[in-house]
């Protein structure tokens, strides 16, 4: 085998990072965790680190427009993913499950207000970098090909109509025992949508070396399929 020079991405990282950003309902979740089974590499799901968060400032009594104390909350708290048979991983805060409790739509909303802070996001931002440093992982969120892993070997940006997420969203929910009303999923989904992306801090945006896939019409199969060859391009 033929030595790595030290200038190349990979003499860092034995597997690349596949960096997966988007909004609400764009099909991230799926998309990721089916890749990441396909490649078997670990998942990372950013987004319920800040739901997270959200829960535990909620369960505390922290107001989610408090960024000083959410930072204080945050960097005490001990955030651990741990694998499910099912595959997707699950979320410990402080040793206990609470991987249902962060998928309510108050807490969707509760995820999206204290993300603004900066001082939360610095406290995750570590966390994050931890998870993803050696390679071999998907991470999914909103700014990871942007912020978190500038330098992921592969960034892709998911996007769909918000009618189109507004409905993947409800069924999504339904599938968890949770009944969800369209009109209103829809208009959480756009005002998420408006926080995620005019926040002042890491706001939602593709990286600009990031591939679009538009999933509003694409079979999720094909999607997976379609990053599963751009990873392997990058040597996954
Ligand atoms: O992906 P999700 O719906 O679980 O994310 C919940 C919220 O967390 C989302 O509205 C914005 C925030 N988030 C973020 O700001 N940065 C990330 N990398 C992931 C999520």
């Amino acid at each position: 085998m033929t030595p790595r020079t030290s200038s190349t991405r990979n003499a860092r990282r034995a597997r690349p990072v596949i960096a997966i950003d988007g909004p609400a309902g764009a099909g991230k979740s799926t998309v990721a965790l089916q890749l990441a089974q396909r490649l078997g590499f670990v998942l990372v799901d950013t987004g319920a680190l800040y739901r997270g968060v959200a829960l535990a400032a909620r369960e505390r009594g922290v107001a989610w427009t408090e960024g000083a104390l959410l930072g204080e909350l945050t960097a005490a708290l001990n955030l651990q993913f741990t694998p499910s048979p099912s595959g997707a991983p699950r979320l410990l805060i402080d040793g206990v499950d609470r991987s249902n409790d962060i998928r309510t739509p108050e807490i969707s909303m509760g995820a999206s207000d204290v993300s603004k802070h900066p001082e939360v996001r610095a406290a995750l931002l570590d966390l994050q970098r931890r998870l993803g440093k050696d390679g071999g992982v998907v991470l999914e969120g909103r700014d990871i090909g942007t912020v978190v892993f500038p330098d992921a070997e592969a960034k892709v940006f998911l996007t769909a109509s918000a009618e189109i997420r507004a409905r993947r969203r409800v069924l999504d929910l339904a599938a968890r025992g949770i009944s969800a009303d369209y009109d209103t999923t829809l208009a959480e989904i756009q005002a998420r949508d408006a926080q995620d992306q005019g926040r002042a801090v890491a706001p939602l945006r593709p990286a600009e070396d990031a591939i679009m896939v538009d999933t509003t019409m694409m079979d999720i199969n094909h999607v997976v399929s379609q990053l599963a060859e751009i990873a392997r391009g990058k040597g996954a």
